[in-house]
Protein backbone atom coordinates (compact mmCIF):
# COMPACT_ATOMS: atom_id res chain seq x y z
CA UNK A 1 0.00 0.00 0.00
CA UNK A 2 1.43 3.32 -0.89
CA UNK A 3 0.21 6.51 0.50
CA UNK A 4 0.98 9.94 -0.83
CA UNK A 5 0.39 13.04 1.38
CA UNK A 6 0.54 16.29 -1.00
CA UNK A 7 1.29 19.31 0.72
CA UNK A 8 2.84 17.17 3.42
CA UNK A 9 4.95 20.13 5.12
CA UNK A 10 2.16 22.16 6.26
CA UNK A 11 0.63 22.21 9.76
CA UNK A 12 -1.96 19.77 8.81
CA UNK A 13 0.37 17.54 6.56
CA UNK A 14 2.76 17.19 9.58
CA UNK A 15 0.32 16.05 11.50
CA UNK A 16 -0.93 14.13 8.99
CA UNK A 17 2.28 12.15 8.13
CA UNK A 18 3.14 11.73 12.06
CA UNK A 19 -0.50 9.21 12.25
CA UNK A 20 0.14 7.84 9.27
CA UNK A 21 3.88 6.87 9.55
CA UNK A 22 2.46 5.44 13.19
CA UNK A 23 -0.77 3.63 12.60
CA UNK A 24 0.06 2.66 9.11
CA UNK A 25 0.03 -1.16 8.27
CA UNK A 26 3.26 -2.51 8.36
CA UNK A 27 5.08 -3.15 4.81
CA UNK A 28 2.73 0.39 3.74
CA UNK A 29 5.15 3.23 1.77
CA UNK A 30 4.30 6.81 3.32
CA UNK A 31 5.51 9.25 0.06
CA UNK A 32 5.33 12.56 1.35
CA UNK A 33 5.51 15.73 -0.79
CA UNK A 34 5.41 19.53 -0.51
CA UNK A 35 6.55 22.56 -2.70
CA UNK A 36 8.87 23.56 0.11
CA UNK A 37 11.85 21.83 0.85
CA UNK A 38 11.86 21.60 4.37
CA UNK A 39 9.63 18.55 3.41
CA UNK A 40 12.94 16.39 2.97
CA UNK A 41 13.09 17.59 6.54
CA UNK A 42 10.53 16.17 7.74
CA UNK A 43 10.83 13.00 6.34
CA UNK A 44 14.23 12.10 7.42
CA UNK A 45 12.66 13.74 11.12
CA UNK A 46 9.70 10.89 10.97
CA UNK A 47 11.89 7.93 9.32
CA UNK A 48 13.60 7.85 13.00
CA UNK A 49 10.12 6.56 14.23
CA UNK A 50 11.26 3.03 14.58
CA UNK A 51 8.28 0.62 12.21
CA UNK A 52 8.29 -0.65 9.21
CA UNK A 53 6.52 2.02 7.32
CA UNK A 54 9.33 3.31 4.90
CA UNK A 55 8.72 7.19 4.23
CA UNK A 56 10.24 8.99 0.95
CA UNK A 57 10.10 12.67 0.77
CA UNK A 58 9.67 14.76 -2.40
CA UNK A 59 10.13 18.54 -3.40
CA UNK A 60 9.69 21.27 -6.10
CA UNK A 61 9.57 18.98 -9.22
CA UNK A 62 9.61 15.69 -8.30
CA UNK A 63 6.03 15.83 -7.78
CA UNK A 64 5.61 13.23 -10.47
CA UNK A 65 7.96 10.99 -8.71
CA UNK A 66 5.59 11.21 -5.48
CA UNK A 67 2.54 9.87 -7.20
CA UNK A 68 4.06 6.93 -8.92
CA UNK A 69 1.64 4.28 -8.39
CA UNK A 70 0.56 5.01 -5.87
CA UNK A 71 -2.85 3.99 -4.29
CA UNK A 72 -4.43 6.81 -1.72
CA UNK A 73 -3.61 10.10 -2.54
CA UNK A 74 -3.84 13.00 0.22
CA UNK A 75 -4.18 16.75 -0.74
CA UNK A 76 -3.43 18.86 2.63
CA UNK A 77 -1.83 21.83 0.29
CA UNK A 78 -3.33 25.55 0.31
CA UNK A 79 -3.71 28.40 2.70
CA UNK A 80 -5.67 28.51 5.71
CA UNK A 81 -8.29 31.16 7.37
CA UNK A 82 -7.55 33.78 9.41
CA UNK A 83 -10.24 34.97 11.69
CA UNK A 84 -13.21 36.73 10.58
CA UNK A 85 -12.41 34.07 6.74
CA UNK A 86 -15.33 31.53 5.65
CA UNK A 87 -13.94 28.29 4.43
CA UNK A 88 -15.92 30.18 0.57
CA UNK A 89 -12.89 32.91 0.94
CA UNK A 90 -9.79 30.56 0.60
CA UNK A 91 -11.47 29.74 -3.22
CA UNK A 92 -9.07 32.04 -5.49
CA UNK A 93 -5.77 30.62 -3.80
CA UNK A 94 -6.68 26.66 -3.25
CA UNK A 95 -8.77 26.01 -6.22
CA UNK A 96 -5.87 26.38 -8.18
CA UNK A 97 -3.55 24.78 -6.08
CA UNK A 98 -5.80 21.70 -6.52
CA UNK A 99 -6.00 21.97 -9.91
CA UNK A 100 -2.05 21.46 -10.15
CA UNK A 101 -2.55 18.43 -7.95
CA UNK A 102 -5.03 17.13 -9.41
CA UNK A 103 -3.60 17.34 -13.16
CA UNK A 104 -0.36 15.52 -12.03
CA UNK A 105 -2.87 12.77 -10.05
CA UNK A 106 -4.62 12.03 -13.00
CA UNK A 107 -1.42 11.47 -15.16
CA UNK A 108 0.58 9.64 -12.49
CA UNK A 109 -2.11 7.79 -10.92
CA UNK A 110 -5.37 7.87 -12.61
CA UNK A 111 -7.10 4.61 -10.32
CA UNK A 112 -6.20 6.09 -6.91
CA UNK A 113 -8.78 7.02 -4.64
CA UNK A 114 -8.38 10.44 -3.35
CA UNK A 115 -8.78 12.48 -0.85
CA UNK A 116 -9.75 16.40 -0.51
CA UNK A 117 -8.80 18.23 2.66
CA UNK A 118 -8.07 21.24 1.16
CA UNK A 119 -10.93 24.20 1.81
CA UNK A 120 -13.45 25.11 0.87
CA UNK A 121 -14.08 21.34 0.42
CA UNK A 122 -17.36 22.00 -0.49
CA UNK A 123 -16.37 23.49 -4.14
CA UNK A 124 -12.56 21.82 -3.94
CA UNK A 125 -13.81 18.78 -3.91
CA UNK A 126 -16.26 19.25 -7.44
CA UNK A 127 -13.09 21.22 -9.23
CA UNK A 128 -11.39 17.72 -7.92
CA UNK A 129 -14.12 15.96 -10.15
CA UNK A 130 -14.22 18.33 -12.62
CA UNK A 131 -10.17 17.64 -13.69
CA UNK A 132 -10.12 14.32 -13.23
CA UNK A 133 -13.10 14.44 -15.90
CA UNK A 134 -11.15 16.06 -18.26
CA UNK A 135 -8.24 13.92 -18.16
CA UNK A 136 -10.94 10.86 -18.62
CA UNK A 137 -10.14 9.34 -15.25
CA UNK A 138 -12.76 10.01 -13.22
CA UNK A 139 -14.33 7.51 -11.15
CA UNK A 140 -17.13 8.61 -8.44
CA UNK A 141 -16.41 6.13 -6.25
CA UNK A 142 -12.70 7.22 -5.81
CA UNK A 143 -13.11 10.74 -4.75
CA UNK A 144 -14.15 12.38 -1.35
CA UNK A 145 -13.86 15.25 0.16
CA UNK A 146 -13.14 14.60 4.07
CA UNK A 147 -15.90 15.20 6.59
CA UNK A 148 -14.80 13.17 9.34
CA UNK A 149 -13.77 16.14 11.73
CA UNK A 150 -17.43 16.95 11.65
CA UNK A 151 -18.20 13.60 13.07
CA UNK A 152 -15.44 13.73 15.42
CA UNK A 153 -16.62 17.10 16.93
CA UNK A 154 -20.09 15.82 16.87
CA UNK A 155 -18.71 13.15 18.68
CA UNK A 156 -16.92 14.83 21.65
CA UNK A 157 -20.19 17.37 22.02
CA UNK A 158 -22.56 14.66 22.76
CA UNK A 159 -19.68 12.86 25.17
CA UNK A 160 -19.61 16.28 27.31
CA UNK A 161 -23.29 16.80 26.84
CA UNK A 162 -24.50 13.23 27.31
CA UNK A 163 -21.37 11.19 28.74
CA UNK A 164 -22.20 8.69 25.53
CA UNK A 165 -18.87 7.33 24.77
CA UNK A 166 -18.31 4.95 21.42
CA UNK A 167 -20.96 6.45 19.47
CA UNK A 168 -20.64 8.08 15.67
CA UNK A 169 -22.70 10.53 15.14
CA UNK A 170 -24.11 10.90 11.53
CA UNK A 171 -23.07 13.81 9.92
CA UNK A 172 -24.38 14.51 6.30
CA UNK A 173 -24.21 17.99 3.74
CA UNK A 174 -21.07 19.71 3.02
CA UNK A 175 -18.42 21.09 5.02
CA UNK A 176 -19.23 24.88 5.76
CA UNK A 177 -21.48 26.19 8.27
CA UNK A 178 -24.90 25.70 7.30
CA UNK A 179 -24.22 22.78 5.35
CA UNK A 180 -22.70 20.77 8.54
CA UNK A 181 -25.83 18.74 9.46
CA UNK A 182 -25.72 16.18 12.14
CA UNK A 183 -28.49 13.99 12.80
CA UNK A 184 -28.80 13.42 16.47
CA UNK A 185 -32.26 12.30 16.08
CA UNK A 186 -30.46 8.82 14.69
CA UNK A 187 -28.48 8.48 17.86
CA UNK A 188 -30.25 5.48 20.06
CA UNK A 189 -31.08 5.02 23.70
CA UNK A 190 -30.48 9.18 24.09
CA UNK A 191 -33.02 12.07 23.58
CA UNK A 192 -32.13 15.27 23.26
CA UNK A 193 -34.32 18.64 23.84
CA UNK A 194 -35.37 20.97 21.40
CA UNK A 195 -33.08 23.66 22.69
CA UNK A 196 -29.80 20.94 23.35
CA UNK A 197 -30.69 20.06 19.71
CA UNK A 198 -29.76 23.40 18.37
CA UNK A 199 -26.89 24.36 20.40
CA UNK A 200 -25.21 21.28 19.99
CA UNK A 201 -26.24 21.67 16.12
CA UNK A 202 -24.69 25.31 16.15
CA UNK A 203 -21.76 24.44 18.09
CA UNK A 204 -20.88 21.67 15.73
CA UNK A 205 -21.30 23.91 12.65
CA UNK A 206 -19.13 26.81 14.53
CA UNK A 207 -16.50 24.59 15.84
CA UNK A 208 -13.90 25.03 12.96
CA UNK A 209 -14.46 28.81 13.21
CA UNK A 210 -13.93 28.65 16.66
CA UNK A 211 -10.59 27.18 16.49
CA UNK A 212 -9.74 29.60 13.25
CA UNK A 213 -10.67 32.58 16.42
CA UNK A 214 -8.67 30.75 19.19
CA UNK A 215 -5.60 30.76 16.78
CA UNK A 216 -5.18 34.34 16.46
CA UNK A 217 -4.21 34.36 12.99
CA UNK A 218 -2.20 31.49 12.86
CA UNK A 219 -4.11 29.31 11.15
CA UNK A 220 -7.29 26.57 11.29
CA UNK A 221 -7.81 23.29 12.87
CA UNK A 222 -4.50 21.31 12.08
CA UNK A 223 -3.97 18.47 14.78
CA UNK A 224 -7.62 17.43 15.06
CA UNK A 225 -7.95 18.00 11.06
CA UNK A 226 -4.66 15.45 10.70
CA UNK A 227 -6.04 12.76 13.21
CA UNK A 228 -9.47 12.96 11.00
CA UNK A 229 -8.04 11.98 7.90
CA UNK A 230 -6.11 9.52 9.63
CA UNK A 231 -8.87 7.81 10.32
CA UNK A 232 -10.38 7.66 7.00
CA UNK A 233 -6.99 7.37 5.14
CA UNK A 234 -7.26 3.86 7.63
CA UNK A 235 -10.87 3.23 6.82
CA UNK A 236 -9.97 3.40 3.18
CA UNK A 237 -7.02 0.88 3.56
CA UNK A 238 -8.79 -1.67 5.62
CA UNK A 239 -10.99 -1.64 2.29
CA UNK A 240 -8.37 -1.56 -0.29
CA UNK A 241 -7.20 -4.72 1.96
CA UNK A 242 -10.42 -6.57 1.55
CA UNK A 243 -12.64 -6.32 4.73
CA UNK A 244 -16.08 -5.09 4.10
CA UNK A 245 -19.23 -3.42 5.46
CA UNK A 246 -16.53 -0.13 6.81
CA UNK A 247 -19.33 2.45 6.98
CA UNK A 248 -17.86 5.80 6.89
CA UNK A 249 -19.04 9.51 5.52
CA UNK A 250 -17.35 12.02 3.38
CA UNK A 251 -18.13 14.37 1.21
CA UNK A 252 -18.84 12.72 -2.71
CA UNK A 253 -20.86 11.93 -5.53
CA UNK A 254 -23.71 9.80 -4.40
CA UNK A 255 -27.03 9.09 -6.01
CA UNK A 256 -27.71 12.86 -6.36
CA UNK A 257 -31.00 12.88 -3.67
CA UNK A 258 -30.34 16.16 -2.37
CA UNK A 259 -27.17 17.80 -4.41
CA UNK A 260 -24.51 16.41 -7.33
CA UNK A 261 -22.12 16.21 -4.32
CA UNK A 262 -23.27 15.11 -0.39
CA UNK A 263 -21.81 14.09 2.37
CA UNK A 264 -23.75 11.05 3.41
CA UNK A 265 -22.86 7.41 4.24
CA UNK A 266 -21.25 4.67 2.21
CA UNK A 267 -19.83 1.18 2.85
CA UNK A 268 -16.30 1.08 1.25
CA UNK A 269 -14.01 -2.28 -0.46
CA UNK A 270 -11.45 -2.72 -2.57
CA UNK A 271 -11.58 0.18 -5.01
CA UNK A 272 -13.37 2.67 -2.76
CA UNK A 273 -17.07 2.84 -2.27
CA UNK A 274 -19.08 -0.31 -2.93
CA UNK A 275 -22.39 0.74 -2.01
CA UNK A 276 -24.35 3.99 -1.00
CA UNK A 277 -26.38 4.41 1.92
CA UNK A 278 -29.74 6.37 2.19
CA UNK A 279 -29.13 9.28 5.04
CA UNK A 280 -32.06 7.74 6.67
CA UNK A 281 -34.99 9.08 9.09
CA UNK A 282 -34.61 12.33 9.99
CA UNK A 283 -36.64 14.80 12.01
CA UNK A 284 -38.73 17.92 11.68
CA UNK A 285 -35.64 20.01 12.96
CA UNK A 286 -33.05 18.03 11.04
CA UNK A 287 -35.45 18.66 7.91
CA UNK A 288 -35.31 22.25 8.40
CA UNK A 289 -31.50 22.45 7.90
CA UNK A 290 -31.67 19.85 4.96
CA UNK A 291 -33.82 22.13 3.17
CA UNK A 292 -31.58 24.77 3.83
CA UNK A 293 -28.11 24.17 2.89
CA UNK A 294 -29.21 22.54 0.01
CA UNK A 295 -29.22 26.36 -2.20
CA UNK A 296 -26.07 26.47 -0.31
CA UNK A 297 -24.13 23.08 -1.40
CA UNK A 298 -26.17 23.78 -5.24
CA UNK A 299 -24.06 27.42 -5.33
CA UNK A 300 -20.79 25.67 -4.27
CA UNK A 301 -21.26 22.99 -6.43
CA UNK A 302 -21.73 25.39 -9.54
CA UNK A 303 -19.15 27.50 -8.51
CA UNK A 304 -16.43 24.46 -9.15
CA UNK A 305 -18.17 23.26 -12.24
CA UNK A 306 -17.80 27.15 -13.57
CA UNK A 307 -14.20 27.42 -13.01
CA UNK A 308 -13.08 24.61 -14.25
CA UNK A 309 -14.97 25.48 -17.58
CA UNK A 310 -13.51 29.14 -17.68
C1 LIG B 1 -12.21 22.79 10.09
O1 LIG B 1 -13.36 22.42 10.04
C2 LIG B 1 -10.07 23.15 8.87
O2 LIG B 1 -12.16 23.11 7.74
C3 LIG B 1 -11.42 22.66 8.82
O3 LIG B 1 -11.70 23.18 11.12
Amino acid sequence: MRISVLGAAGNIGQALSLLLKIYLPAGSELYLYDIKPVVLGITLDLSHIPNDVQVKGFTEKDIFLALNNTDIVIIAAGIARKPGMERADLFDINSNIIINLVEKIAVMSPNALVCIITNPINITTVIAAEVLKKYGCYNKNKLFGITTLDIMRANQLVFIEKNLRNIDVPVVGGHSEITILPLLSQLKNITFTDKEAIEITKSIQNAGSEVVKAKIGNGSATLSMGYAATRFCLSLVQGMQGKHNILEYAYIEGDGKYTRFFSQPFFLGRHGIEKYKDIGKINGFEQIILHKMIEHLNKDILKGEKFIKK
